[in-house]
């Protein structure tokens, strides 16, 4: 990648391919403390007032910096540096490689708390690893009622639902989701019928004196790469068809249409939505509602196939950090008469992680 000077306008250069760079977009840029705010880095002045055909006067290029005079007069000097970054994706997260993995994982991403964990290195390092895998395990958080909250917000904010700002996850009377019962939960996604799916759900275990109750995961992003390469009609399928998915309670009727494998603009694996007891298919020619159905029985199959699953026990103090548009979570059932098992979740979404992950890169020179 490189900068290059021709006729007045400024060129750039990647992998054999020279592309002009509009003027006005090196005038949006101009640098200096007239310009930009030093602490904030925002523009102190509205490029929407500015003439949209603005001319470059004068160019220089040395090894560091581009000097522009543009002829409304504003002179500037632009580190070459600043100008290449924006033209690379290596901040962005969605440069973070997400590693495949099935029941044979041995790693499950443990880390330790302690109280400046979010400000240190150790958390750039978790935060990677949860964007590697989809989950992470902090150890030793403290148990002490609602610290979750604490938690949540140290790397962002937290994001509330209807369930609150947080949820207590132990068996009931009367519960609104089979969540707050001793039942087994088969792997799901939480909250599908929600717009935007709450993306990254925390779960903080507070007690646990029951021999089952295990936590487990599947990894979504594995199953769909599965059931692309080996059932390539179901996985059409899947990608297309959007069903409603939907929660119903005395206060509140949440609804939201999705595919059950969301791809990105690219065709690339973006989010899964699965919880077979809250998705209604719209009526569709029978032979296409055969297909989703068998479709729907294969995904649900491999979700909770041996083969996918990881399965662990959440000790006192243990917070389990993951990837609710990636991963599907569940538990075994326990048998609540053996002791209490009491855990505290919540929510947080993807601009949290990325904001603080960002930050700590910056922070570290990373
Ligand atoms: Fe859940």
């Amino acid at each position: 990648m490189k900068i290059e000077l021709e006729d007045k306008k400024v060129f750039f250069e990647n992998q054999g391919l020279k592309k002009e760079i509009h003027p006005f977009w090196l005038r949006e840029r101009v640098a200096g403390d007239s310009f930009v705010d030093k602490k904030t880095q925002q523009r102190l002045f509205d490029p929407t007032e500015l003439n949209e055909k603005i001319e470059i006067d004068t160019l220089n290029l040395s090894k560091s910096y581009l000097e522009i005079t543009f002829k409304d007069g504003v002179h500037t000097k632009l580190a070459i540096q600043n100008i290449l970054k924006e033209f690379s994706n290596i901040n962005d997260v969605k440069h973070i490689e997400k590693i495949k993995w099935d029941s044979s994982l041995k790693n499950l991403n443990i880390f330790e708390f302690k109280n400046k964990i979010f400000e240190e290195e150790e958390m750039y390092k978790a935060l990677i690893s949860f964007y590697k895998y989809g989950f992470v395990i902090f150890k030793k958080v403290p148990t002490q009622n609602n610290f979750i909250v604490n938690f949540a917000n140290s790397i962002g904010s937290i994001r509330r639902t209807n369930f609150g700002e947080f949820f207590n996850v132990k068996s009931k009377p009367n519960p609104n989701d089979l969540a707050y019962t001793s039942l087994p939960l088969a792997p799901h996604t939480d909250n599908p019928y929600r717009n935007p799916v709450p993306c990254i759900q925390l779960l903080h275990c507070i007690e646990n004196e029951v021999n089952g109750g295990l936590s487990t995961l599947v990894d979504g992003f594995t199953v769909t790469e599965k059931l692309k390469e080996d059932f390539r009609d179901y996985y059409k399928i899947l990608t297309e068809i959007k069903v409603r998915f939907q929660f119903i309670d005395q206060s509140i009727v949440l609804e939201d249409w999705s595919e059950m494998i969301q791809l990105d603009e690219l065709g690339k694996f973006k989010q899964v939505r699965f919880s077979p007891r809250l998705d209604f298919v719209p009526l569709m020619d029978k032979d296409k509602l055969e297909l989703f159905y068998s479709a729907r029985k294969k995904i649900s199959e491999l979700y909770n196939s041996d083969l996918f699953r990881i399965e662990f026990k959440l000790q006192p103090g243990d917070l389990l950090m993951m990837d609710n548009h990636r991963l599907l979570h569940g538990r075994t059932t326990y048998n609540a008469n053996e002791g209490k098992r009491f855990l505290q979740g919540c929510y947080i979404d993807y601009d949290s992680t990325e904001g603080k992950l960002k930050h700590l890169k910056r922070k570290f020179n990373l």
